[in-house]
């Protein structure tokens, strides 16, 4: 029966509703000043806080497991205070907002790449490493050596570091294995990280992340044995809910992606797609068409593909310190939100190449000064957007009674704070169902 109450929030902030927010109301968050949240056995039970008009809106879980909202001219008291079971913590008159929610990594590898930069400062591009056998090979290598002991400790590190930035949930992706055995292998990592973490983490099964030098000229039939040997085998197992694909130039193409994704679709995986990262070849266009849950990157994106993805209901998930990392253009994020009414998720894609660094409050800075998003914006896309693209929308990435009590404490006074200051770690407290992780 744990319980907590947060009191003295100067702000607290959140978008509202379980649904992908876009247009307008990626725009729009519920704000409430001087407010307080009581959380009991990992859930929200009641929030208040004073909105513009100078009242109190207050929320509370009814008995029937839905949300009552109140108003009233004082602040009520959330809980008995003096029950000797309440953790109370004073948030400082500091901002508040739910957990992170980090939408795309590939968190799982051996070994790191630092020897490419030296090539890139000379000229050499992502996909000119990636051909000479550099890249995601070098990594695949490294990480076939790895052992499970060995991944699962390192990638338990990366977890407890994104925690103490603020993230409460994340999306992780297989692509290091590539051969059924070694991408279980990654799986299993993250199934066993999922248990012993407090992180919740929810797993995308992508073998198709790299066409290895003995399947070149027979990418083809790569993608059979992905749709007849490696998705049964994931799917039967539980060991993931989504797959992804890389759909680029010198990867796969556009019909290579099609029946891959189509494949994973009727056997009841949702589907992501690596996107327009370098090369427009359709990838968005077909996020689209298949009713893709997200495609990422969307770097080089045409007007076909915003178009499609606006049709299909696709959440864009745009990775800024990628573009950032790999010195190319930034994503057009705002001629998605407000010509095409697509609703916009900004994650790290943190792996060993295009972004080694998985701080998502730097990608809150390169949200609002690079993509041009509001700080309203900017918190929908790293709270309840990506939820959504994860399939968690109903249960994280808003502040509301009924939803988990994943909460960060900013050293922050708003939003504004936050998505200027840049390179310093201001989550003074992340709160993981209920429970306090910082000591
Ligand atoms: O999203 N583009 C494909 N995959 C990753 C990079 C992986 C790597 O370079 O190791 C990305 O950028
Ligand atoms: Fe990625």
């Amino acid at each position: 029966m744990a319980k907590l109450l947060i009191k003295n929030i100067g702000r607290l902030q959140t978008p509202v509703g379980s649904y992908p927010h876009a247009g307008k109301a990626q725009g729009e968050n519920l704000k409430l000043d001087d407010a307080a949240v009581f959380t009991e056995d990992g859930i929200i039970k009641a929030i208040t806080g004073r909105t513009e008009d100078g009242k109190f809106r207050n929320e509370t879980l009814g008995p029937d497991g839905k949300a009552v909202v109140t108003v009233t001219d004082e602040a009520p008291q959330l809980t008995d205070e003096s029950d000797p079971f309440l953790l109370t913590m004073d948030a400082g008159g500091n901002l508040v907002t739910p957990g992170l929610v980090e939408g795309h990594t590939h968190m799982v590898f051996g070994g790191y790449r630092q020897n490419e930069i030296p090539l890139k400062l000379k000229g050499a591009g992502y996909l000119d490493i990636l051909r000479a056998g550099g890249g995601i090979n070098d990594t695949v290598k490294k990480t076939r050596e790895a052992t499970f002991e060995e991944l699962y400790d390192k990638t338990k590190g990366f977890l407890d570091e994104m925690m103490d930035l603020g993230v409460t949930t994340c999306e992780a992706k297989s692509g290091y294995g590539i051969d059924l055995e070694s991408e279980v292998k990654l799986l299993e990592v993250l199934k066993k990280l999922n248990e012993d973490h407090p992180m919740d983490i929810v797993s995308t099964f992508m073998p198709a992340h790299v066409v290895l030098e003995d399947w070149k000229g027979k990418e083809d039939e790569f993608i059979d044995l992905c749709i007849n040997e490696m998705f049964p085998y994931v799917k039967e197992r539980g060991l993931a809910e989504y797959v992804d694909i890389f759909t680029e130039d010198s990867v796969f193409d556009y019909e290579q992606s099609k029946r891959y994704l189509q494949a994973a679709k009727d056997m009841g995986f949702g589907l992501k797609i690596h996107a327009d990262e370098i090369e427009a070849i359709g990838g968005s266009k077909l996020a689209g068409e298949m009713g893709a849950t997200s495609a990422e990157h969307l770097i080089v994106i045409n007007d076909e593909g915003l178009e499609s993805m606006a049709k299909g209901g696709t959440i864009a998930m745009c990775l800024p310190a990628t573009s950032f990392y790999l010195n190319a253009t930034f994503a057009p994020v705002r001629r998605m939100i407000d010509e095409f009414g697509i609703p916009v998720a900004t994650a790290t894609d943190f792996n060993p190449g295009s972004c080694p660094s998985l701080n998502l409050q730097f990608v809150m800075n390169l949200g609002y000064l690079k993509y041009r998003m509001t700080p309203e914006e900017v918190l929908t896309a790293v709270t309840i957007n990506p939820a959504c693209g994860i399939g968690r929308g109903d249960k994280v990435g808003t502040l509301e009674a009924g939803k988990a009590a994943d909460l960060v404490v900013w050293n922050a006074p708003n939003m504004e704070m936050l998505c200027y200051r840049f390179g310093s770690d201001l989550a003074i407290q992340t709160i993981k169902a209920g429970v306090p992780m910082r000591q």
